[in-house]
C-alpha cells in the first residue's frame, strides 16, 4: 500500500512533506478512535522481544532515530507507529534556525537521503515544556543534545550541561551528539581531550541529581577505527552507558545516483542504504572490542528487517531507524518485529 503512495509523497520537497505529515498526525489527535486505529494497524506484538538495558525496559528493540521529532512535539503521535523508544532532538540550549533551504534531498535510486539541516530546533527549554505538557508518554524517550552552532568547541561542554539540566527530569536517557557532519567543527568534539572534558561535565550534572539517567554517545562513521577504540576506552572509563553507531556519513562512495546530481546537492550527511555496511562494521567492531560490555544502539541504513536482525546478531542491543521509515512507510516497525519474532522462534526449535 505504502509503495503506491510513496511516489506521490516523493513529489514534494522532503521537508515540506515531513511538515505536512506531522500536521496530519496532529489533526488525527482530534479524530475519535484514530489513535486506536493506528495502534491496531501498526503496533507490533512484542512477546519475546522485550529487553532491559541500562535499567530501562524496552518492549522491543526498534526505535526512531534523532532528527525526526526535533522538538519533542510529536513523540506520542509517532509512538502510534509502534516504536519502543523515540530519540527527540537534537536539541541545543538556544533555539537555532539551522542551514538555509534547500537542505534535505532524497536519492531514491540509492534509497538514501542527504541532509545538511544544521540542527534546526526550538531549543531544550521548548522541548522540556512540551514534555511537561504531553503526559503520559507512550514509549521510552531519549533526548539527543548538542551544542549551538555559534558556540566554540572550547566551551561546548557548557551547552551540553545546560540541555542536560533542562531536560533531566523528562526523558529516560540521553544521547550526546558530537557527530553531526552539518555543524562546523562539531565532529572535532570526538577528539579524546574534548570528549574527556565533555564526559566529566556530563557526569558532574548527573551527580547533582538524585536519579541516575543513562547517557550514550553517538559516533560518526567517518572516524578511523583507532579513534573509535580510544573513544570506547574513554566511554568505559567515564561510565558512559552506551554507544549509538552511527550518525550520517560525509562519504559519497558506492552511490548509483548520477555523480553530477550528487555534486549539485553538495555538502551534507548521507543516510540510508549506502551507510549500512559502515554502520554494521562499527557495531561489530565495538562489540568485539568490548566483549559485549557496552550496550550498542545500531543506526544507519537499516532498510530491511533482515538487516535489523543482522545488526542485533552483530552485537547491537537496540536499533534505530530514520531513512528506512521514510522509504518503507508506517508499517516498517511492525514488519521488523514480526521478522525478528519469527527468526528467534525458528532458532529456538
Ligand atoms: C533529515 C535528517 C535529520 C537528522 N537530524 C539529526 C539530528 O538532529 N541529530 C542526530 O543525532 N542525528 C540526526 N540525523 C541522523 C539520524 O539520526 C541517523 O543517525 C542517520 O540518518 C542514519 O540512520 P538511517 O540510515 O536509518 O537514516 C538526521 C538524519 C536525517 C535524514
Amino acid at each position: 500500500m505504502y509503495k503506491l503512495i510513496r511516489p506521490i509523497l516523493f513529489l514534494f520537497q522532503p521537508e515540506t512533506i515531513h511538515r505536512m505529515i506531522l500536521n496530519l498526525l496532529k489533526f488525527c489527535r482530534y479524530i475519535p478512535f484514530c489513535r486506536t486505529l493506528l495502534r491496531i494497524c501498526y503496533c507490533p506484538h512484542t512477546k519475546g522481544l522485550e529487553r532491559e538495558l541500562f535499567g530501562i525496559t524496552f518492549k522491543h528493540p526498534v526505535g526512531l532515530a534523532a532528527g525526526f521529532d526535533k522538538n519533542g512535539d510529536m513523540y506520542n503521535d509517532l509512538a502510534n507507529f509502534g516504536f519502543s523508544f523515540i530519540e527527540i532532538g537534537s536539541l541545543t540550549p538556544k533555539p537555532q534556525d539551522g542551514n538555509p533551504l534547500p537542505r534535505c534531498f532524497r536519492l531514491p535510486k540509492d534509497k538514501a537521503i542527504i541532509n545538511r539541516m544544521g540542527i534546526n530546533n526550538k531549543g531544550a527549554r521548548y522541548a522540556a515544556n512540551r514534555l511537561i505538557a504531553e503526559k503520559p508518554v507512550r514509549c521510552k524517550l531519549a533526548a539527543s543534545i548538542t551544542k549551538n552552532a555559534a558556540t566554540p568547541n572550547e566551551t561546548a561542554y557548557k551547552d551540553y550541561e545546560k540541555s542536560l539540566a533542562i531536560l533531566y527530569d523528562f526523558v529516560d536517557f540521553f544521547v550526546l551528539n558530537v557527530s553531526c557532519p552539518n555543524v562546523r567543527d562539531l565532529t572535532e568534539l570526538q577528539d579524546i581531550p574534548a570528549l574527556a572534558e565533555l564526559f566529566e561535565h556530563v557526569n558532574t550534572v548527573r551527580r547533582f541529581n538524585d536519579e541516575h539517567k543513562p547517557v550514550l554517545l553517538k559516533v560518526s562513521p567517518d572516524i578511523p577505527l583507532e579513534q573509535l577504540d580510544e573513544i570506547i576506552d574513554l566511554a568505559l572509563l567515564s561510565g558512559i552507558e552506551g554507544i549509538v553507531a552511527t550518525n550520517t556519513t560525509r562519504s559519497r562512495e558506492n552511490l548509483v545516483t548520477d555523480p553530477k546530481v550528487v555534486e549539485t546537492i553538495g555538502n551534507g550527511g548521507l543516510s540510508g542504504a549506502p551507510l549500512y555496511e559502515k554502520s554494521l562494521a562499527f557495531v561489530k567492531h565495538i562489540h568485539e572490542k568490548t566483549a559485549g560490555i557496552i550496550p550498542i544502539v545500531a543506526c544507519g541504513g537499516i532498510m530491511k528487517p533482515e538487516q535489523a536482525l543482522e545488526m542485533l546478531d552483530a552485537g547491537a542491543s537496540l536499533i534505530e531507524i530514520y531513512t528506512g521509515f521514510i522509504y518503507n512507510g508506517p508499517a516498517y516497525v511492525k514488519r521488523i518485529n514480526r521478522y525478528l519474532a519469527k527468526a528467534y522462534a525458528k532458532r529456538k526449535k
